[in-house]
């Protein structure tokens, strides 16, 4: 996900004009103690967690990530950046490691991703303007990692984020360049169908909780495609939140998503303390925090079953979090998952395990 330069900029001076008031704080609920709740068994959905290969050496991630979850998303092995050899090969150590780990302890694998704006590879780079070259490599591409775990993939996001950050229009890259806005999108998702049939094959979208037009451009392209007999089987709203989204934004989305009848994958649920305003103290953060993982998981538990695909958290602990990487600012003092940098749960945890218990109950 790219976040405009100017919204990141806000954030981190939204976040550092509260710097200074006290170290972190569980915000609203007092620690607790005693056997962690399975999120996996407090739900009738599937519930998963992101992973990357590299993560399968911290014992504490492997054990949370085993036990807690039934389904795995390829956070990053996957992807053409990690699999595309600057001479063209693919290497699969990554994936297939994550592939074994998910067979071993039961849970199903969700792909992460076969075609993506901001993947782009050296070796299709090369390829750019020669179209029969282009065509060739781009579904041996598809053909050949969807065929590799076919069978073993639950389901795929097969065209990963295409609509712009300003909403309003359909994104360009070296893959619209070539093969046409419309022509890539329908060309992967017939190839990855053919490659893997019992897959269930996805788009995946952010900020369409906070941009309602982006969420429409979205839908649009979901349902022009769907009118010409593309098989994309579900929509992926991927829920990467900062902590003033307003109360009811997840809510309305949602409606909206579920509109279209298709099964709805939450597919990378996180809750950032930064901001795009001014917001509060550190604590106020943190209450925020916790109510739109609330939120989130009401949401979810209000769709009807059949359109509940998988509520999925993007990533285990801090620690590991993609907010915390340079390319998005390194800011250490994030805190958007579940767990803490030592794997133990901090209270957005209990709130997202109550919310499952409550709900189930009504
Ligand atoms: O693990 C490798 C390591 O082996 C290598 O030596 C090192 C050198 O670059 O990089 C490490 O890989 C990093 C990888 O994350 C795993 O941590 C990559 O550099 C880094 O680019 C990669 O970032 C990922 C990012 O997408 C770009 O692929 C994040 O983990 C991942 O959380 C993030 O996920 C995206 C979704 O795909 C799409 N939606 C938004 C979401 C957040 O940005």
């Amino acid at each position: 996900m790219s976040f405009s330069r100017r919204a990141f900029v806000g954030s981190a001076l939204a976040l550092a004009a509260c710097e200074g008031q006290g170290p972190a704080t569980a915000a609203a609920q007092p620690a607790r103690s005693g056997p962690l709740p399975r999120l996996r068994d407090l739900v009738p959905f599937p519930v998963g967690t992101q992973l990357v290969s590299d993560h399968l050496a911290i014992p504490s991630v492997v054990d949370l990530a085993s036990t807690q979850f039934d389904q795995i998303t390829t956070g990053y092995d996957l992807k053409m950046e990690y699999l595309v050899q600057p001479d063209g090969r693919l290497r699969f150590d990554g994936p297939d490691a994550l592939a074994a780990f998910a067979d071993a302890n039961g849970q199903s694998l969700h792909g992460h991703t076969l075609v993506w704006y901001a993947d782009e590879p050296e070796f299709f780079q090369r390829l750019d303007g020669r179209q029969a070259a282009f065509e060739r490599a781009y579904d041996n591409h598809i053909t050949t990692v969807a065929g590799r775990y076919a069978g073993r993939m639950r389901s795929w996001d097969v065209v990963n984020e295409p609509v712009t950050d300003e909403g309003r229009s359909l994104r360009e890259s070296l893959w619209t360049r070539n093969l046409g806005q419309d022509g890539h999108f329908e060309r992967a998702f017939h190839l990855t169908h053919e490659a893997d049939p019992g897959a269930l094959l996805f788009t995946n979208e952010y900020h369409l909780e906070s941009k309602p037009h982006k969420r429409r451009t979205f839908l649009n392209l979901i349902e022009r495609m769907l009118s010409r007999g593309v098989p994309i089987h579900g929509i992926g709203h991927q829920s990467h939140l900062l902590c003033d989204l307003p109360r009811g934004a997840v809510a309305e989305a949602m409606r909206e998503i579920a509109s279209l009848g298709l099964p709805i994958h939450m597919s990378e649920v996180d809750v950032s303390l930064q901001s795009e305003r001014p917001f509060g103290s550190r604590r106020d953060r943190e209450a925020a925090q916790i109510r739109l993982y609330q939120e989130t998981i009401e949401a979810y538990m209000d769709l009807p079953r059949i359109q509940q695909f998988a509520y999925t958290i993007w990533g285990v602990r801090d620690a590991e979090s993609w907010v915390r990487q340079d390319w998005y600012g390194g800011d250490h003092t994030d805190a958007p998952l579940l767990w803490d940098d030592n794997g133990l749960p901090k209270p957005t945890y209990w709130a997202v395990a109550d919310a499952m218990r409550a709900r189930r109950m009504r």
